[in-house]
């Protein structure tokens, strides 16, 4: 794809593009969203950017991450300081609603609160769709103990399908962790577990510790399973875990409709820490 308009010339980016991508993306006062190097090692790909080039130089670029199509997420964008942001904008996302239709890409979403590209998006026909809520605990006080006969153990690689289906029963597109965004979140610091009750995977966590803080990243439990004190046992032991490496705060985030999560957080201890990030989203026109 190259798209040439006034001046911009717009085009697909590729992964030796990673490097202009990542210095726009820490120089210019313009620029939100973090992308990671997983994403940009999937560029062309699971991952596809477009970049707007002045003269065979990168001014703009705009990141989708399309590992949960057929809802696109909108990780990261910059534009350069000398640039219209506008007007950039305007042009990339031209460029991007086409690109994206044609890969079967149905809604574009955005988390995030940089207030400039908040006032584009909205400008653009992104709306408002739900918000990101945070909450914290500090390690103490008693917590419940959840389903006496559900067994937590760490997951086998050969689990990881199974992890992904129940993630996929359990949230909308837009939340999914296909296996590779799932596979690019374990490190040595994140902890996979699975719950086991006869011999069935019938949830899972991911959860990381840096330091003395700990994180949740992601509790699920399959549909069919749900309300009998899995995610209890789950969080009791990956609290217990947290406080045998001596995290004294632990934070996690959900949905601000997730009422079911936010009640169980709460059972646990968790707070609301007040900060909160919109999640703006756009339908896309279907092609033709
Ligand atoms: C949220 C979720 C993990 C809870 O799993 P669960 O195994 O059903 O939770 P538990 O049975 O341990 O519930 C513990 C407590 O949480 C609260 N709770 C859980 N689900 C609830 C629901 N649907 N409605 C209201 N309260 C709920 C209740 O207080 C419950 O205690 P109770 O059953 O004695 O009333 C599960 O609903 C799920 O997987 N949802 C989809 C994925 C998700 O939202 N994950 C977390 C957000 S990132």
């Amino acid at each position: 794809m190259r798209e040439t308009t006034s001046e911009l010339t717009i085009r697909a980016a590729g992964r030796s593009d990673r490097l202009a991508v990542c210095t726009l993306l820490q120089q210019a006062w313009h620029s939100a969203g973090g992308a990671r190097w997983d994403q940009l090692d999937e560029l062309g790909s699971r991952c596809t950017a477009l970049l707007a080039q002045r003269n065979a130089l990168t001014v703009a670029f705009c990141l989708f991450d399309l590992r949960t199509a057929p809802a696109a997420g909108l990780s990261a964008v910059a534009v350069a300081d000398r640039e219209q942001v506008g007007e950039a904008w305007r042009e990339l996302w031209w460029a991007a609603e086409r690109y994206l239709a044609g890969c079967g890409v149905q809604s574009v979403h955005y988390i995030g609160d940089a207030p400039w590209l908040l006032e584009i998006l909205e400008q653009h026909g992104f709306r408002q769709a739900n918000t990101v809520v945070v909450y914290e605990k500090m390690q103490d006080g008693a917590i419940p103990a959840g389903h006496a006969g559900v067994r937590v153990r760490p997951a086998r690689s050969e689990e990881r399908d199974g992890i992904v289906a129940i993630d996929a029963a359990c949230f909308a597109p837009l939340w999914h962790y296909p296996r590779p965004m799932l596979e690019a979140l374990l490190k040595p610091t994140t902890r996979l577990s699975v719950a086991e009750l006869d011999r069935r995977i019938v949830g899972y966590q991911l959860s990381a510790q840096e330091g003395t803080e700990g994180q949740v990243i992601r509790l699920a439990v399959a549909p069919e399973w749900q309300r009998q004190g899995i995610a209890s046992r789950l969080l009791a032991d990956t609290l217990a875990t947290f406080h045998r490496g001596r995290v004294r705060r632990v934070s996690l985030n959900t949905q601000a409709d997730n009422l079911a999560a936010q009640k169980l957080y709460e059972r646990f201890g968790f707070q609301r820490t007040g900060e909160e990030l919109p999640v703006l989203e756009k339908a896309m026109a279907p092609e033709g």
